[in-house]
């Protein structure tokens, strides 16, 4: 079975196509990603508006491309696959009615894809096959979520984030620090070169029964330090143009609140593994690329499976391999009965 993948969900446009290997592995024959991140970088952060408008120029080209790489015409492509949610809603309705006209032109089945369970099941994508049952950590710009997969394709969440996800904290503190966007990435590297230890920041304690997270008294207590440190005053109007970090201070800033940020999802995921006693662990979304959680994580679970850095961070092979297993439990939506069906809508 081969399948043509879609993603629009936020600020990445991409296409793949998947084939079906041997038992659960999913085969990448391409991998297209068109991303947004410079356009957005100028505003700080995603702007929703202008993330749709982009989707709606280079969604037909991305489709294109990855048809091309895996040396795939129409006629090859057995079923389509598209996020349907979560993600910006203007996003994504340009990938479902995309993939919709699509499917009802090129006469091939639909699926819509659950983008937190996707970007779990990338691990089928490599050498390293999860056994199911599996809980999974998922950490990304929008969610941080334990859940247990079953082989039935059911899911039971663990435990979530009662307020900002992980890549949310590192992208906010990242721009507390005056540091670029996507944060993850630069307060990763600002830390290689930063004491872990200059601060003491605190974890989040939820009670020893819960696998939630919180990151937002973490971000605080990163504000805090850089208002002490620089004499502003909490109390008068501040921005980040209020107050000059010397670059050493960012370091040790951004090491301090790794360090921190990522003791907490590893405290979490070894209490749940340790709990529910999955058959295996997987790591990933955006953060799970944080090389110093890899590190962490590992030391605590060492058969803790990482889905590689370029599948971690939003891609459409992570939905095409989701798919190739909804396609086995029969979930697709024949051609024919597209036009009525409302179900890719809810999101
Ligand atoms: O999964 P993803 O690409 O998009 C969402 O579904 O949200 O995750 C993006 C998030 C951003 O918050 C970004 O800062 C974070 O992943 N991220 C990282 C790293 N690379 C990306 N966070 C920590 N360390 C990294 N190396
Ligand atoms: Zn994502």
């Amino acid at each position: 079975m081969k399948i043509l993948a879609i993603e629009s969900s936020c600020d990445e446009t991409a296409a793949a196509v998947v084939e079906s290997a041997s038992n659960t592995k999913a085969k990448l024959l391409s991998n297209v990603i068109s991303s947004q991140v410079e356009i957005h970088a100028q505003f700080g952060g995603v702007v929703p508006e202008v993330a749709a408008r982009s989707h709606i120029e280079v969604i037909l080209p991305v489709i294109g491309q990855a048809l091309k790489e895996a040396h795939s015409k129409w006629d090859d492509i057995d079923a389509i696959a598209v996020t349907r949610g979560p993600g910006l809603i203007g996003s994504l309705i340009i990938g479902v009615m995309t993939a919709k006209t699509l499917a009802i032109s090129k006469n091939k089945p639909l699926i819509g894809v659950n983008h937190i369970w996707a970007h779990a099941f990338a691990a089928f994508l490599t050498d390293n096959q999860p056994s199911f049952p599996f809980l999974a950590l998922t950490v990304s710009g929008g969610h941080t979520t334990l859940s247990l997969y079953e082989q039935s394709l059911s899911r039971k969440i663990i435990g979530e984030t009662l307020d900002d996800a992980a890549g949310e904290a590192f992208d906010k503190v990242a721009k507390l620090l005056g540091l670029p966007y996507p944060g993850g990435p630069a307060i990763s590297a600002a830390a290689e070169n930063g004491n872990e230890d200059a601060y003491n920041f605190p974890t989040a304690n939820l009670g020893k029964d819960s696998f939630d997270f919180s990151f937002s008294g973490l971000k605080t207590a990163v504000l805090r330090q850089v208002l002490e440190i620089t004499g502003v005053n909490p109390g008068a109007k501040y921005t980040q143009k209020s107050y000059r970090l010397d670059e050493q201070t960012v370091n040790d800033l951004a090491a301090s609140f790794q360090k921190a940020a990522v003791k907490a999802l590893v405290k979490q995921t070894q209490k749940a593994y340790l709990q529910f006693q999955p058959k295996s662990v997987v790591v990933g979304g955006g953060v799970a690329c944080n090389s110093y959680l890899r590190t962490k994580l590992t030391q605590s679970i060492p058969g803790a499976i990482f889905v590689p850095p370029v599948l971690c961070t939003d891609n459409a092979a992570m939905i095409g391999a989701l798919a190739l297993q909804m396609a086995e439990k029969d979930l697709f939506t024949k051609p024919q009965n597209l036009l009525a069906d409302s179900s890719l809508y809810i999101i």
